[in-house]
């Protein structure tokens, strides 16, 4: 343990340098592998956004929230997405390294808040994973009875959900699955994705084309059903179908021109993925009444009701393909975050170690890939959707903050991508996202606040101790004297 420690309100507030996060990442230059391109990256973005926020969810947030005007909602959402996404960016491609939210704000809005968004970090990548575990699973039971094999109702659902389910295996072996991909290397497993992002985005194509001839206009009518109200509820849970843009960046350090690369692979795959969405949440609607809209299965049951069970099944195998590329980038995300928190002290240096031969972070991938498969296992979708909205929409807030808080206290630096618009962008993504997360339910906010109370136990019992900016003396650059002669020196 380090002997010196700055006093604990110095300590809190004190930034880790941009210019030592970019040490970190040459440092690790013969570290993680550099190896993915634009279009990788675009690929990965759209991997991880479409998946149970659309084929799920929609279903709820038609039915029951926005009716037909779920389509209003996705622009909301996608509105609230693409504000976040243009702060990103420009943090992204001035400081590549991984990280995410957690690095940034760590740089601009010191140790605890730094901190407090990396381990608010752990419900949208981990927590959204077990959700998308969940509906990976239920997507799986769909085309199995489809071919006559039925799953025993024990095994195939978690404790609660329905009655005499004990475990849901299915999503916790393919947890487990795609963290042994990911133990064996990233361009192995971006490949893999690719191919996987190919066949969801024909699915997606499929329920959009194919749909378009069986809309009934009358359906459309009323069109806003549950008032603005309904729109910013069905918003507040159709955003766990944007949410994976910002994986993109949490490989930063395994990009070839990060610069250039990062901006495009975010904003590129945010904004093919909206378009897609307002597409599919109108066909949805126009084919199928609202009210009789199926919340478990909505794009497939509004094809069978059709007739069309040939195209239903397209559809589910794409869904099952999607789900799990989602899960694939959220489980990388987290690991890398770990990795990134975990090099600056603030959790035990195991989470940064580097497999000798694979040269990947193998063993919070491991953690990382044993609880989220134990919890995909042992708890239902719904609640874990609401508990990483309310985590990522608190993230995006805070990168929003950021951008403009260093624009002030570092003007200098060299920002490869400039958000544009500084202040309105960021004011407008904070908004957004702050309304966003109060048309939540009060359920999800104190579980919010639960989650975050034993995040702060955990970092003044450990992190507080072992944080390596702190402790490295020169490191503890106060605020106002983060000077430029620093930025530059980067
Ligand atoms: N956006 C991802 C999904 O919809 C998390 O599953």
């Amino acid at each position: 343990m380090p002997t010196e420690r700055p006093d604990l309100k110095t300590q809190l507030f004190h930034r880790k340098p941009v210019a030592m996060l970019l040490e970190d990442a040459a440092y690790h230059e013969g570290g993680l592998k550099r190896a993915l391109g634009a279009l990788d990256l675009t690929a990965l973005g759209i991997g991880a956004i479409i998946g149970a926020g659309i084929f799920v969810l929609t279903g709820v947030a038609a039915a029951k929230m926005a009716g037909p005007a779920v389509t209003l909602s996705f622009v909301v959402s996608g509105f609230a997405c693409a504000m976040a996404a243009l702060c990103y960016a420009e943090f992204a491609s001035m400081i590549p390294v991984a990280g995410s939210a957690y690095s940034y704000s760590y740089a601009t809005m010191g140790e605890l808040v730094g901190w407090i968004i990396g381990w608010d970090l752990i419900l949208e990548y981990a927590v959204g994973a077990a959700a998308v575990a969940v509906g990976w699973s239920g997507y799986l039971r769909v085309i199995l009875n489809g071919i006559g094999i039925h799953l025993p109702i024990a095994l195939a659902n978690a404790p609660g959900s329905v009655p005499g389910a004990i475990i849901n295996l299915p999503a916790l072996l393919i947890v487990l699955a795609i963290t042994a991909l990911l133990v064996v290397g990233i361009s192995e497993s971006a490949r893999v994705n690719s191919i996987i992002v190919a066949i969801k985005l024909t699915a997606v194509a499929i329920v959009i084309v194919v749909g378009a001839f069986f809309i009934r206009p009358a359906n459309w009518s009323p069109f806003v059903p549950f008032g603005w109200h309904g729109i910013m509820k069905g918003a507040a849970v159709i955003f766990f179908a944007y949410i994976g843009f910002d994986a993109v960046s949490t490989a930063a350090e395994e990009v070839v021109e990060p610069q250039r690369n990062l901006p495009l692979g975010i904003i590129g795959s945010l904004a093919v993925c909206t378009v897609l969405y307002i597409l599919v949440a109108a066909v949805l609607t126009g084919m199928t009444r609202y009210r009789t809209i199926d919340v478990n299965a909505p794009l497939a049951s509004a094809f069978v009701n059709q007739g069309l069970n040939f195209v239903s099944a397209i559809i589910s195998l794409g869904a099952v393909a999607g789900l799990t590329s989602v899960l694939l980038v959220l489980l990388l995300g987290q690991s890398r975050i770990f990795f990134a928190i975990s090099r600056d002290g603030l959790l035990p240096p195991v989470f940064s170690r580097i497999h000798p031969q694979f040269r990947t972070p193998y063993i919070p991938t491991i953690l990382t890939g044993i609880a989220v498969g134990i919890t995909a296992a042992f708890l239902p979708i719904q609640e874990i959707a609401e508990l990483t909205n309310i985590g990522t929409l608190f993230a995006f807030v805070l990168v929003c903050i950021g951008v403009w808080i260093l624009r002030h206290t570092d003007p200098d630096r060299r920002r490869p991508f400039k958000t544009p618009l500084v202040p309105v962008v960021p004011i407008l993504g904070v908004l957004f996202c702050g309304y966003l997360m109060a048309s939540l339910p009060p359920l999800t906010w104190k579980r919010f606040f639960v989650w975050l109370t034993l995040g702060l136990l955990i970092y003044f019992t450990y992190g507080r101790w072992h944080s390596r900016v702190s402790a490295a003396g020169s490191g503890v650059t106060p605020v106002a004297k983060q000077t430029t002669a620093e930025a530059t020196s980067a």
